[in-house]
């Protein structure tokens, strides 16, 4: 089966400038490296009309004996976000709102160079990547303005979608609200030998999905939670056109609170291949995916027999949702209101173009052959509830807000555990947690999608429901870094729904 794959892929690496990332006889062929951010300039503000859409700019690093490094400079900067004056935002090595994708490859030894060039503290941090706690860029890992810090750290996750973002405790939503944030596309042998789109920007393409409402005078209002204007890749009322052949959407939620059901407008039938941490082990089709603040999933849609100069509508189908479904809330206005809750909304208008060459025409039947843990394995369990004191209070871990000095959990190094995620009544959240890619077990309310199956670091828990989930906390110990747990929500993050664990030796 591999090898037949193997040899498929062969020719698009040939042909193509960008479609081979991975293994060494490849690497060659990616001349897209550091190419600086396309400007965007919207011609409309409604929705009758589109914008082009912004694909972020590649990072590839530098490659000496030592290592690959790369430099990522957090400023202020302006974006033409809407017709009139540009939106005051933070961006990344100039790119405006929302940053270069980072290429990493799984087995490389990385140096990241981050400069704060803001006027005030910030961290980056590599979410979802398993790398040692004083790397990671949580809380602690303080830049103070003018400062760089350089993380160094080894690529051990397995190729998928993952993204890099401020975790500056109290100040996360502001600064992601501005557009502090990027992907990071991990690679690797397994992933570059199967039958998989991966020209990036032309069959492989990112959609970071946020909203936003604008001030007066164009300026991003950072302390809204629901946005009354989405935003794709930073553009409103986005468009793109796409190749008829199967394509790979690399889908990220980085909203500050709300929740995506997306699907597409004729209800054609997609397949997610990939979660938070990696491809599952085969294609799971579905018509709709639900994602929560800080999830990604890759799916291929099949535009193969869309003829030429059609349209498709990429849409989040948001109205009519049980409560608690973060977005579903009825009221358009107000602290948890939005133009956008409770209804369908637009994401993207794609304008299918002619097939490239050497398109993926059909969608693999069989991915990766992962071993996931079972509870079985575990030999540890803990519980944790996310509790509050009634609406309007701030949501806690185990009636505890965060605080930076203290240690909530402890973890031998090696432990495979069973954690147990236990939601209250008040409302739906995105629990994520650091440095592990984990299964999930169990869900209170029914069935674990195909789409769950996967690897994941961040899940949707339902009000009322309890998740468990299995992880191996290996490689890295410390008596005095710790990894943060915490709702994936910047407001309830910010607000301390955020624990902190420690990895330690036996
Ligand atoms: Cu995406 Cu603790 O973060
Ligand atoms: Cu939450």
């Amino acid at each position: 089966m591999k090898k037949f794959y193997a040899l498929a892929v062969i020719p698009v690496c040939i042909l193509s400038f960008v479609s081979c990332f991975g293994t060494s006889a490849q690497t060659t062929n990616t001349p897209l490296t550091n190419t600086p951010p396309t400007p965007t300039t919207p011609t409309t503000n409604t929705p009758s009309a589109y914008n082009t859409l912004w694909i972020p700019p590649l990072l590839e690093g530098t490659t000496t004996a030592a290592g690959t490094s790369y430099n990522l400079t957090l400023a202020k900067s302006t974006k033409k976000m809407l017709i009139g004056t540009a939106t005051p935002t933070y961006g990344y090595n100039g790119s405006d709102f929302w940053g270069p994708t980072v290429i990493l490859k799984k087995g490389q030894n990385v140096t990241l160079n981050v400069t704060n060039k803001l006027s005030e503290d910030t961290t980056t941090h590599w979410h979802g990547l398993h790398l040692p706690a004083e790397m990671d860029g949580g809380p602690m890992q303080v830049i103070a303005p003018n400062a760089t810090w350089s993380p160094k750290f080894t690529v051990m996750n397995t190729a998928s979608t993952y993204w890099y973002h401020p975790h500056m405790h109290t100040k996360t939503m502001e600064q992601m609200a501005l557009g502090a944030g990027g992907l990071i596309i991990v690679q690797d042998d397994a992933e570059s030998v199967l039958a998989l789109p991966r020209t990036y920007g032309v069959d492989d393409i990112p959609l970071v999905l946020t909203s936003r409402t604008f001030k007066a005078d164009n300026q991003i209002s950072t302390t809204t939670i629901y946005g009354d204007n989405l935003l794709t890749n930073g553009i409103l009322n986005a468009q793109t056109t796409l190749p008829a052949q199967v394509v790979r959407l690399r889908l990220l939620n980085t909203e500050t609170e709300r929740a995506y059901n997306l699907g597409f407008a004729d209800g054609r039938t997609f397949q997610v291949i990939g979660s938070d941490g990696g491809l599952l082990n085969a294609p799971a089709p579905v018509t709709r995916v639900v994602m929560l603040p800080g999830e990604r999933y890759e799916i291929l849609v099949n535009l193969s027999s869309d003829a030429v100069g059609s349209s498709l509508e990429l849409k989040s189908y948001n109205g009519g949702q049980e409560f608690g479904f973060p977005g579903g809330e009825p009221a358009d206005s107000g602290a948890f209101g939005s133009k956008l809750n409770n209804k369908t909304f637009q994401v993207l208008h794609i304008n299918v173009g002619k097939a490239t060459a050497n398109a993926i025409t059909s969608i693999p039947s069989k991915l990766l052959d992962n071993t996931y843990l079972t509870e079985a394995e575990a030999t540890n369990s803990r519980t944790i509830a996310i509790t509050d004191k009634g609406p309007g209070t701030p949501f806690t871990f185990n009636n505890m807000g965060y605080m930076m000095d203290m240690i909530n959990q402890t973890i031998t190094l090696g432990t495979v555990e069973k954690w147990s995620i236990v939601n209250g009544p008040t409302f739906g959240h995105s629990f994520h947690i650091h440095d592990v890619q984990f299964k999930i077990t169990s869900r209170s309310s029914g069935p674990i999608s195909a789409a769950e199956s996967g690897w994941k670091d961040t899940f949707y828990i339902h009000r009322n429901e309890t998740v468990r989930f299995v992880a191996k906390f290996s490689d890295f110990a410390s008596n005095t870094n710790a990894f943060m747990y915490h709702c994936h929500m910047a407001n309830h993050e910010d607000e301390g729904l955020m624990g902190q664990f420690l990895v330690v030796a036996k």
